[in-house]
């Protein structure tokens, strides 16, 4: 164990604030990934908030402006449990900057997404009591770590259009795989808000603001937004590009590791697949000649189309360098494009571009690939 009770072979882009994925080989071994792989990302400071200390305002458009602690939340509201995958819009970024640089930013590899069984109220039940006005359109949230990323440095915050907080799977959660929210993960409460980045599941929550308009927070109005590839993200300035909100179809092979040398023959190939918005995953294909042939993998259960998939294959791997793709499709028939240089853009979001680990399949006993290419 290491930083923040995370196993020691996480893989950390950064120690302060801390940011880090899980190895890839061990990130699906279960379902529910445990709170010692899940990913961690911070804009700042990790706060540390009492459960007895904590307080939730909800205010803005309100007719009726509300103060709440944990132990109201808990005994005024229905407690629900939604198994739900968070992915952060950097996930899989390291592809992109294969493509070109992009600085000032983590290369995440595959496992920036992680799924976890999320216990609290939904916020609807919360803002019910508030009394929201017709006019109303969205719903933003802040939380006290004060990010000096931002520009002017600011707490962290974003929103979420009106109708998403309006849906049973969004809530205010307090336990994470039946445990305590760990203080890293946002205890004691935060936003967990399904199928959309997960820059919109706030940590720490301490204020609810009902508005007409997105959040001008920094992270709304100006990160966490796909610029256009020429754009220069130093001066694109609040409202720029397009505002991310529902995670596109994306999918990862996770065993063999890319880089991987293994034996030729018979191999598992393992790895998971996510939509957004809740669209189940329908198939995953897997090929070994670009894309030529494709082989469909096996689903394990998805419980619910807010968590991912897991896959498994069995590819006969011959002799030499191989490169293993895949593809995943979801309920809307959309799949993933093939290369991540059709999707670049100059803060790294996004890449939901073919998965590849690229392997050398060696002979047993020989300990070489048979071809010299
Ligand atoms: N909430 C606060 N208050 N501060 C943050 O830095 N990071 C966001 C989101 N909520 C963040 C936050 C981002 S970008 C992601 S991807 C998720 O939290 C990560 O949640 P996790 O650290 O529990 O995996």
């Amino acid at each position: 164990m290491s930083l923040w009770h995370k196993r020691s072979d996480m893989i950390v882009h950064e120690s302060d604030p801390y940011n880090a994925e899980s190895s890839p080989a061990v990130l699906v071994e279960d379902f529910l990934t445990g709170a010692d792989r899940f990913y961690s990302r911070n804009h700042g400071p990790i706060p540390d908030i009492s459960a007895t200390g904590w307080r939730l305002s909800v205010d803005g458009l309100v007719g009726s402006p509300v103060t709440f602690t944990l132990a109201e939340l808990q005994s005024r509201f229905g407690h629900h449990t939604v198994t739900a995958t968070l992915q952060c819009a950097g996930n899989r970024r390291a592809d992109l900057t294969e493509i070109r640089e992009i600085p000032g930013e983590d290369a995440w590899g595959p496992a920036a997404i992680s799924t976890a069984a999320w216990t609290g109220v939904r916020l609807r039940d919360v803002l019910a009591v508030a009394d929201i006005p017709p006019t109303a359109t969205d719903v933003a949230f802040a939380a006290p770590d004060v990010s000096q990323i931002a520009d002017p440095p600011q707490s962290y915050g974003s929103s979420i259009p009106m109708h998403k907080a309006d849906a049973a799977e969004v809530l205010l959660a307090w336990e994470m795989n039946g445990q305590p929210l760990p203080r890293l993960h946002g205890g004691p409460v935060r936003m967990v808000v399904p199928g959309f980045i997960g820059a919109r599941s706030v940590k720490w929550i301490n204020r609810i603001t009902v508005r007409d308009s997105p959040s001008d927070n920094y992270f709304q109005a100006v990160a966490y937004r796909l610029l256009p590839a020429d754009a220069d993200p130093s001066t694109a300035g609040p409202g720029g590009g397009l505002s991310l909100s529902t995670l596109p179809i994306n999918s990862a092979v996770l065993t063999p590791a890319d880089g991987a040398t293994v034996p030729a023959g018979e191999r598992a190939v393992t790895g998971y697949a996510f939509s957004g918005g809740g669209r189940a995953v329908t198939r995953v294909e897997v090929s070994i000649d670009g894309g030529n042939r494709w082989l469909q993998a096996d689903l394990d259960d998805q419980p619910n189309p807010w968590a991912w998939t897991i896959w498994r294959a069995v590819l006969e791997l011959p002799p030499g360098r191989i490169e293993i793709v895949a593809r995943a499709w979801d309920e809307s028939a959309t799949t993933q494009p093939e290369s991540p240089a059709l999707l670049w853009n100059p803060k790294g979001y996004l890449n939901n571009a073919w998965p590849r680990a690229r392997v050398t399949a060696i002979l047993p006993g020989t300990g070489t690939g048979a071809t010299d290419d």
